[in-house]
């Protein structure tokens, strides 16, 4: 595994396995890596002949910068994790990645405007612009990433579309603790107690499976109230969408597939996850 720093270098790097005829996947990180990523990374390692892993906090996908300035980071550890499993990692400074401010501006329509889109002004659009400068350095044939970022990875698919790339997304099941709880770098700033009521939520998501009912607002009935009785969560929201358009339904039988995507707060810490229905 060698680590990269610089832009140059990846490119220099890649330039000749690209020209060797190799294929690339790319996965892209924020680094305090868990077996979340670590899925990724073996999914790349099965389908292409090179991997690329990279570290890099972005700060334009940050509307708190409380949130920015705790954000776990050990690159060290992160090393040790993954040599095995990875080709190159490239982690560069953020002024490396942002010498001069960006003004990428990009537009996904509806899909940028609920959820995360709706909680955090601005995040997909730091999201794409860190991302679709990743693809312009490492060019790969497949990037990976996780369906725990649900709506992510839909404004990932749409800018790839934009875009006209020739990369293929791959999306990855969310992968969870013992407890239910979705693997996320940000577990590691709960508290043991703390991170055992955040699986909670979970559990009681996958409780409501059993209710039997397809009616939505029944589900998210029982979700709220149940939610409510866990001190200290707070809920920011619980919306069941279409897989494949990203729009609210009302029944189960709306749709093909459909998925609960939640975020909620404990104790300052903010979390996602997915949980398909059907
Ligand atoms: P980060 O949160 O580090 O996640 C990197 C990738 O790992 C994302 O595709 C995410 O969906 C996936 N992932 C995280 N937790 C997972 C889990 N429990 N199971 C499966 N996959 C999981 O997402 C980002 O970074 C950033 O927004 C990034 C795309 C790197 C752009 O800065």
């Amino acid at each position: 595994m060698i680590l990269i720093e610089t832009i140059e270098k990846l490119k220099e790097v890649l330039f000749r396995i690209r020209s060797n005829g190799k294929t690339i996947g790319l996965v892209p990180t924020m680094g305090a890596l868990h077996e979340g990523h670590i899925s990724l990374i073996k999914k790349a390692k099965s389908e292409n002949q090179v991997v690329v892993v990279t570290i890099f906090i972005n700060p334009l996908q940050f509307d708190n910068p409380n949130d920015l300035e705790r954000y776990p980071r050990d690159l060290e550890k992160d090393l040790l994790l993954i040599e095995s499993i990875t080709d190159i990692v490239f982690a560069p400074s953020t002024q490396e990645i942002f010498p001069t401010e960006p003004m990428e501006s990009y537009n996904f329509g509806e899909i940028e405007t609920i959820m995360e889109g709706a909680s955090r002004p601005g995040h997909f659009n730091g999201v794409a612009t860190i991302v679709k400068r990743l693809f312009d350095y490492v060019q790969p044939n497949r990037a990976y990433f996780g369906e725990k970022d649900f709506q992510q990875l839909a404004i990932i698919r749409k800018l790839v579309e934009q875009t006209k790339e020739d990369i293929t997304i791959v999306s990855c099941p969310v992968v969870r603790e013992s407890t239910g709880l979705a693997m996320s770098s940000r577990n590691q700033l709960l508290s043991f107690a703390k991170r055992n009521i955040a699986s909670k939520v979970y559990g009681i998501i996958n409780k409501s499976k059993a209710l039997g009912t397809p009616i939505v607002s029944k589900i998210s009935e029982f979700v709220l109230t149940e939610i409510k009785k866990l001190e200290p969560v707070t809920l920011d929201y619980f919306t069941m969408i279409d897989e494949a358009t990203l729009q609210p339904v009302e029944s189960l039988e709306d749709a093909k597939s459909v998925v609960a995507c939640v975020a909620f707060v404990i104790g300052e810490i903010r979390l996602i996850d997915m949980i398909r229905f059907k």
